[in-house]
């Protein structure tokens, strides 16, 4: 999201006009985690104040991240995209604060198959 003149003016009007019609939800995603400009702090804000339902956030989350997103009421629930995929158990890992795996394989990105997608491994607790 490049910055412009009218963006602040555009998004109150946006959010607004959205609270309005009584979704329950939007998703804003911030993609400069992989190299597109920015989401303005300033327009995330507007967003939250403006729209009165469930704000969900993602892009570049960790779970410190995302906790603290939660906590200084920045968004209602935080989304993980990447994360994921190279960790398929993604959740189980968070509740039993087990290590993540950042092996992530870009250039296995939109392949045709399973590769990349569904052959990470779930993670493998120590042998006591
Ligand atoms: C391989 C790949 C495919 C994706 N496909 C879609 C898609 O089809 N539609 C979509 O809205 N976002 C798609 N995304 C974006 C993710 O939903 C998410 O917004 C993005 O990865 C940022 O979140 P993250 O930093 O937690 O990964 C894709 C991302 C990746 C890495």
């Amino acid at each position: 999201m490049s910055p412009y003149p009218e963006i602040a003016e555009t998004y109150t009007y946006l959010a607004e006009e959205l609270n309005k019609l009584g979704i329950v939800y939007l998703h804003l995603v911030d993609h400069s985690d992989m190299g597109a400009p920015e989401v303005p702090s300033e327009i995330k804000g507007i967003i939250r104040t403006r729209f009165k339902n469930t704000l969900i956030l993602s892009g570049g989350y960790d779970r410190e991240k995302a906790e603290a997103e939660i906590e200084n009421c920045q968004a209602d629930l935080i989304a993980f995209g990447r994360p994921f995929i190279n960790n398929p158990d993604l959740l189980k890992r968070m509740l039993n604060h087990w290590p993540l795996s950042h092996d992530l394989k870009k250039d296995q990105f939109y392949s045709a198959n399973a590769i990349g997608y569904t052959d990470y491994p779930v993670y493998k607790t120590p042998n006591p």
